[in-house]
């Protein structure tokens, strides 16, 4: 989730990049920086911390927009806004990455880059970062220096990286083009007569030109200025380029009217980036890269204590579930403001987690300090490398859903999910609690899981049009039992944040010990449910008690059914997907309910009133 730009033409080039970083920077990143070629040689500069930095220290180098020092003629350069997954913020960690004639910016996650590393270094390679691009960069560098050329050695090097990447990649031997590739990460490259700009988003490039080709997975570009030659393989590709019409601002929002929507159907692709190169299938096998306790320390934990605030808090309870079930472990979920305040009982038995997307909420932050103080072993679940909680915490599990702006959270939520699930496989595989075939099935799970979000985003037009016979009510309860209990005050949550209106989430079981009393047609009752074992009877008991006190239930659940259909107004159905999974999918037509509920009553979804993205404030 980093971003790039790249630029060949008659223009100085160093502004056209930073110009183009500048319009990526709303989405906040760590570290920046810059390449050109200049007869021959690599320019480069690098900053930590914000473009403003980076702009400092070019401008400090006499490299204003108008004295840029390029020769004339065609510039070629390419930039980087990061976003760290591998290595933290650093100058060092900042990209380009040079090796040998050759420099490169990434976007993605390299997944072999520890055996490349070895392999590279056998041939002499020497790193100077952590990051899985200069890995990247070193070995388009090894096989161009058998003598092909740029493409042909990114060609190479693509066939033997695993992960996903949008390469961006110019050599200071051939200063006339620049090579990209992709695979599973979006980059674009726009031309006119004479330029051609390379950007990982549409809005860096969009005031220089509005022709715009999109490459696909797999597919390899070599660009000059003013030309642009597809590749799949050796074979060319003949697509004619799109012409963009989106204003600016809709560019940003990739089109769509709102952060939290393009959130939304980012989700398939986060939760396929969070467990990405931690899966091995076929061996049944899960690798956390900075998971610091070995597999006797797990076997030997007594007790897991998991914090947060809000939806991360949500999201624990969905963990408390999976460590819980195939893990054999007591987990204990608590508030981070609660926690640190009720002098807990904690000792190095104990695993202590801390879930946060910002890794800036202070009640968690203080939880973890005091967890830390008090003996636990700590671990965050994160989303933002770099931050307190993550250099705080001993070990990471980094959730990799990219920037979030939104202040509703909703794409780090099910990468909180998924990460905590890969923990709690983790702790069966080291506890020997699961069985390999069990844990084989639940890797099978997980795999799945982007494709069935992809397909339960096609309920968006249903969900919306309840939105609008819904969205003037001032009440709703949310239901939901076991695992998807948290679903239900998750649910309840986003439509009260962004839409102002009054929700609760509670326990379908507990409904008559209370909440019942509220039930009447003017407090819809959304009820979350899967329909395995015990449960469709359950919740069909419920919805009984509710529709017999004239109560109208919007039922979300994973399968449609004439029984349903009599005692429900509204049936969302998701399709059959593992119970296990059932928390990610039935979140979605939530997060779209509360969507289109704000939208119909004219709230600044983004933005909602009294809230910030991130409380670093008791
Ligand atoms: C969720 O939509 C909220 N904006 C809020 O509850 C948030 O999850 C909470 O403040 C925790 O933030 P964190 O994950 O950055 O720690």
């Amino acid at each position: 989730m980093c971003g790039i730009v790249g630029y060949i033409g008659p223009k100085k080039v160093f502004p056209l990049l930073i110009g183009g970083l500048e319009k990526l920077e709303y989405r906040g990143y760590d570290s920046a920086g810059v390449a050109r070629i200049d007869k021959g040689r690599f320019t480069i500069f690098r900053s930590e911390g914000k473009l403003s930095n980076l702009k400092l220290k070019l401008s400090t180098a006499g490299e204003s927009a108008e004295s840029c020092g390029c020769p004339d003629g065609v510039q070629i350069g390419i930039g980087h806004t990061r976003w760290a997954t591998h290595g933290r913020p650093s100058e060092v960690n900042a990209h380009p990455h040079i090796a040998g004639r050759i420099c490169v910016v990434h976007n993605g996650i390299v997944e072999n880059y520890l055996a490349l590393r070895e392999r590279l270094s056998q041939h002499g390679a020497k790193f100077s970062s952590d990051t899985d691009t200069e890995i990247a960069a070193h070995l388009i560098n090894y096989h161009y220096d058998r003598g092909i050329s740029l493409i042909d050695a990114v060609r190479a090097a693509t066939a033997e990286l695993e992960g996903s990447y949008a390469l961006v990649v110019i050599s200071s031997d051939e200063p006339d083009r620049i090579v990209v590739a992709k695979n599973a990460t979006p980059v674009v490259a726009g031309t006119t007569e004479n330029e051609a700009f390379i950007a990982s988003d549409i809005p860096a490039i969009l005031e220089h030109t509005r022709t715009m080709h999109i490459l696909e997975d797999g597919e390899i570009a070599e660009i000059k200025a003013g030309e642009i030659h597809i590749y799949r393989g050796e074979d060319k590709v003949e697509r004619e380029p799109v012409t963009i019409t989106w204003d600016p601002i809709t560019a940003e929002k990739g089109g769509y009217r709102h952060f939290m929507l393009k959130e939304i159907y980012e989700q398939p692709q986060v939760i396929t980036d969070t467990f990405r190169g931690r899966i091995d299938h076929g061996k049944a096998k899960i690798h956390l890269e900075d998971l610091k306790l070995t597999d006797g320390e797990l076997r030997s934990l007594k007790r897991i204590c998991i914090v947060g605030c809000g939806t991360a808090w949500h999201a624990a309870l969905v963990m408390k579930f999976y460590i819980e079930r195939f893990a054999r472990i007591n987990v204990e979920v608590d508030y981070s403001s609660e926690f640190r305040y009720r002098e807990p009982v904690i000792d190095q038995d104990t695993l202590f987690i801390a879930v946060s997307q910002s890794g800036e909420t202070a009640d968690t932050l203080s939880s973890l300090q005091l967890a830390s103080d008090l003996g636990a072993r700590t671990l965050a679940i994160c989303n933002v490398v770099g931050s307190s909680i993550s250099r705080k915490a001993e070990s990471i599990v980094y959730t990799h859903a990219g920037p979030e702006i939104s202040v509703a959270s909703t794409k780090a939520f099910v990468t909180q999910v998924v990460a905590g699930y890969l923990l709690a496989l983790k702790l069966a595989s080291a506890r020997e609690t699961l069985s390999s075939e069990e844990l084989s099935e639940r890797i099978e799970d997980l795999v799945l899981l982007p494709n069935h979000v992809t397909r339960v985003l096609e309920c968006d037009k249903q969900v919306a049009k309840i939105a609008r016979k819904y969205g003037r009510k001032e009440d709703f309860l949310f239901l939901g039992r076991g695992i998807l209990y948290p679903i239900a005050l998750e649910g309840a949550l986003k439509l009260k944040e962004i839409s102002y209106v009054h929700a609760e989430g509670y326990p379908s079981g507990e409904m008559k010990h209370g909440p019942i009393a509220l039930i009447s047609e003017e407090t819809p009752v959304v009820m979350v449910f899967g329909q395995d074992g015990v449960n469709l009877e359950k919740a069909t008991s419920n919805m009984m008690e509710v529709e017999s006190r004239g109560g109208q239930i919007i039922a979300v659940t994973d399968r449609g059914s004439n029984s349903l259909s009599d005692l429900a107004w509204e049936v969302v159905s998701a399709g059959e997907v593992s119970r296990y999974m059932l928390p990610v999918v039935l979140t979605v037509p939530l997060q779209l309910f509360a969507y289109h509920v704000a939208v119909y009553r004219g709230t600044d979804v983004d933005q909602p009133r009294n809230l910030a993205k991130s409380v670093t404030v008791e």
